[in-house]
Parts: structure tokens; C-alpha cells; sequence
């Protein structure tokens, strides 16, 4: 491992390029870094908490008010413990909610209480017009925007897309969010 170890907390919602980020996680893995991955519920109708915890040696977290044993406020456990924090994929919903401080699930709840000096990497992912609709459009220019905050948005590329539409919209490679997030330490 030529990287120092990190503690990458990685944030997935529910779009169809979730089973892209089963890859991202086998990639931070095995460069030796450590993964706690948080779900919202949609994701779990595009990827299985299984296959996540199989490929990040972790549990994943997913519901708000689950009964934990070590952590009783697990939102606030999970927004303190990582070096950088992921969305991959991020849909216009979580963008939304991150962007204007919204917290009504585990993950968007976490991302609210990250503390403003933790990096995060934003990987959106979506049909063209969601991209290019003006709310989402204004939602990632507030949060880029957040100067107090270190945040690299990964910027989808132009490809044939999941729902059958040739546009801008499809989620960066998970090699190239990896290389960003590792980007962030430099
Ligand atoms: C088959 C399917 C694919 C979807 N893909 C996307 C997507 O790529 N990006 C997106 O923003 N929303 C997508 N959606 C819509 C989201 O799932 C929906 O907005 C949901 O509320 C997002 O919830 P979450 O952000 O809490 O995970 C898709 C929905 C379906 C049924």
C-alpha cells in the first residue's frame, strides 16, 4: 500500500449507477483503506446491504432509527469518524438535501452533521434533464459554493444512459472518483 490508510465513509443513494459504487468500494478496499458505507433506503432497490457488506468488511448503515448497540447516535458516529466522505451516486434528492441542509434519512442526516473541515467527493448521477434542470443545477451550485468546504463534485459524463437517452448524466468511472477522492489528501 503506497497510500497512508484512510477512513472513507461513502454515502450511497438510489439511482441505477449504485451497482457502480459496488466497485468503488472493491477499489478503496483493496488499496488498503478502511469503508463504512451508508445506504438510504432507495439504494436498496438498485444494490443489497449483502453485496455491500461482503465487499466493505462492514457493516452498512441504512436506517435512522435502527437499534445499534455500540452507537447510539449513529448519524453523529458516522458524520466524526471519516477523513473524506463519498456520494456515489448522488441523485438529484440527496443533492437537494444536502445542499439546503435537509436531513429526513441516515445518509442525508450524516451528511448534515459532517463537520465543515472533512473533505467530500460528490459523484451525481442522473437522466440528462435532471442534470440540466435548474433546481439541481442551482442545488450544486450552492454546495459548491460552500467555501467553508472542501467539496470536489466528480462530474457525470456524456454516454448512452441507463433509461436509454444518449446525454450527459452517466456517473465518472469509479476510477476516476477513487483517483479524487485520493486527490483530496495531496
Ligand atoms: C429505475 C430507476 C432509476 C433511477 N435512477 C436515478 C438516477 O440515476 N439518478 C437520480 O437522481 N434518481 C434516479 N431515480 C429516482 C430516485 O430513485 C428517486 O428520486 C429517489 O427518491 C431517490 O432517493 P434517495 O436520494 O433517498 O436515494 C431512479 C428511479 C428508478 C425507479
Amino acid at each position: 500500500m503506497s497510500q497512508k490508510q484512510r477512513k472513507i465513509l461513502l454515502g450511497i443513494s438510489g439511482g441505477i449507477a449504485a451497482y457502480r459504487s459496488l466497485e468503488l468500494i472493491r477499489l478503496l478496499v483493496k488499496g488498503g483503506h478502511l469503508v463504512r458505507v451508508v445506504m438510504t433506503p432507495n439504494a436498496g432497490h438498485f444494490v443489497t446491504p449483502l453485496s455491500v457488506e461482503t465487499l466493505s468488511g462492514a457493516p452498512v448503515s441504512m436506517e435512522m432509527f435502527g437499534r445499534r448497540g455500540e452507537a447510539a447516535i449513529e448519524h453523529i458516529d458516522l458524520a466524526t469518524w471519516p477523513d473524506v466522505t463519498v456520494v456515489a451516486p448522488a441523485t438529484a434528492n440527496i443533492l437537494g438535501k444536502f445542499a439546503n441542509g435537509i436531513a429526513d434519512d441516515l445518509l442525508s442526516t450524516t451528511l448534515c452533521a459532517l463537520r465543515q473541515d472533512i473533505p467530500v467527493c460528490i459523484a451525481p448521477a442522473m437522466n440528462t434533464r435532471m442534470w440540466t434542470n435548474p433546481a439541481v443545477q442551482r442545488n450544486l451550485s450552492l454546495l459548491r459554493s460552500d467555501l467553508g468546504r472542501r467539496l470536489t463534485v466528480v462530474d457525470p459524463v456524456e454516454k448512452l444512459l441507463a433509461c436509454g437517452e444518449w446525454g450527459v448524466g452517466a456517473m465518472a468511472e469509479p476510477t476516476t472518483i477513487f483517483e479524487t477522492i485520493l486527490s483530496c489528501f495531496k
